[in-house]
């Protein structure tokens, strides 16, 4: 069951903001050649502490809106304030260097260790030597990686999502109050980009910055953004407002065929693996009796236990017959465990267990922690109560209420192109869906 003493659900009134708002008042920017301009007019207003995703089609102007927020872009007119401050005449270095910036794939500098990529901006801010490790180091356990592993890395010998990570550290490393994201989650696997989803919404809570986020992923807008911006060509603004809202109220029909195939899905992406019931779990360190460990697991009525670290972290997840096929709890680190934080959509939840062909994830919280279980019965019970709410709006006919031949419709028939004898589907000599037999046809 849900613990709300192990859960830390956003509460929003107890956050301790320190980002900054930020306001574009008519910015407009024509590139030099160009006859219309790449964003007309634009008017916005983000609050503090609040995450908004960028979404629209290729070209509509995202990332030259993103850029003009601080001024690697200049406008060609209008003004910008961030905290209240007219930043539209500032020296854009000093800007820049209160804005984090990340772009995908990190854009680390490929010569430089991990730590010197991290210091970039606090060296330029002439912080002290020991200031910059104490930051750094801190940074990087933000992100989920190990300092003792990764500080003297190059990017090259990491992963693209730890290389990611490293970028959203580096961006953090002034203690910017907001952050602008290009597209940084684009180029990792889909598995991966949840958990750096998850781990971008962690940190947001923990530190509650202005974060602006450009995406293609209507999905991963909907994770991330407390408001969805939907841009159209020239950067018009299409609808600016909270997912759900914007899901059920789509302002244009740009919006609603934009949202269009993918709102099903988007409606799933809404309901957060912490909105579910979660089970309990057996924890039990390395080293542990196993004996101790599976009369433990059997006390709780338990068929499975979470092997984790010291800081809760998950290990492994044997069976109590694995468990008592070695005397004490073994080191073994499961690489390809099934894991979603609680912060994660019930789509991620089946994406890890789909992906590691396991009927259940382990869940965590903000730092990685074990806080409980989820299974695919769970999952699916709630994907069907949200398919049926979706599915109560339209004016579908149930087996149930058809009355006889009130509607007679062909069947239809659902068949590969290339499946011999089903050339024409509405061929009365067609079989029927089903039934692929082709003998009538020979
Ligand atoms: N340096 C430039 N010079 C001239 N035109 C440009 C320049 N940069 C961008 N543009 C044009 O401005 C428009 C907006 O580009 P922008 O890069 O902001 O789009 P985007 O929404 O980020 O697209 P994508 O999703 O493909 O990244 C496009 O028509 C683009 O061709
Ligand atoms: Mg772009």
């Amino acid at each position: 069951m849900t613990d709300s003493t192990t859960s830390s659900p956003a509460d929003p009134t107890s956050r301790n903001v320190t980002g900054e708002s930020i306001r574009l008042e008519g910015v407009m920017k024509r590139y030099r050649g160009s006859s219309e301009p790449a964003v007309a007019r634009l008017d916005l207003e983000i609050d503090a502490g609040d995450i908004v995703a960028f979404v629209g089609p290729s070209g509509c102007g995202k990332t030259t809106t993103l850029k003009m927020i601080n001024r690697l872009i200049e406008p060609t007119e209008g003004r910008i304030y961030i905290g209240g401050r007219d930043v539209t005449a500032e020296n854009p270095d000093s800007l820049r260097q209160s804005i984090g910036y990340v772009i995908q794939s990190g854009g680390l500098f490929p010569h430089w260790s991990v730590s010197k990529n991290i210091g970039a901006i606090p060296r330029i801010l002439k912080w002290d030597k020991k200031r910059i490790a104490e930051r750094t180091e801190y940074l990087l356990d933000l992100v989920g990686l190990d300092a003792a592993t990764f500080a003297d890395r190059l990017p090259k010998d990491m992963s693209g999502g730890q290389q990611q990570r490293v970028g959203v550290a580096r961006a953090l490393a002034a203690d910017p109050p907001v952050l602008l994201m290009d597209e940084p989650f684009g180029a990792v696997d889909p598995i991966t980009r949840a958990r750096l989803q998850d781990k971008l919404i962690a940190i947001q809570h923990e530190l509650a910055k202005t974060i602006v986020i450009v995406t293609h992923d209507f999905e991963e807008a909907t994770k991330l953004g407390d408001k969805v911006l939907i841009l159209s060509e020239g950067g018009r603004i299409e609808q600016f407002a909270p997912p759900e809202e914007i899901l059920a109220n789509p302002a244009s029909p740009f919006v609603e065929e934009f949202v269009g195939s993918g709102a099903t899905l988007a409606h799933l992406t809404l309901t957060r693996v912490r909105d579910v019931d979660i089970r309990d779990v057996v924890t039990a360190h390395v080293g542990e009796p196993s004996g101790a460990v599976v009369s433990r697991a059997r006390a709780a009525g338990e068929e499975w236990v979470a092997v984790v670290d010291q800081h809760g972290r998950p290990r492994a997840w044997p069976s109590i017959d694995e468990v008592r096929a070695k005397p004490e709890i073994s080191d073994y680190l499961d690489q390809r465990l099934p894991v979603v934080a609680q912060s994660s959509t019930l789509n991620d939840a089946l994406d890890s267990m789909l992906a590691t062909s396991q009927g259940g994830v382990l869940v965590t919280d903000g730092r990685g922690a074990v806080v409980g279980a989820l299974n695919i019965a769970a999952v699916m019970e709630a994907i069907r109560g949200q398919l049926a709410t979706v599915r109560d709006d339209d004016d579908h006919v149930g087996y149930l209420d058809h009355a006889e031949g009130s509607a007679p419709v062909e069947t239809p028939v659902v068949a590969a192109d290339d499946e011999p004898g089903f050339e024409s589907a509405t061929d009365a000599g067609a079989a029927p869906v089903g039934t692929p037999e082709t003998s009538a046809d020979r």
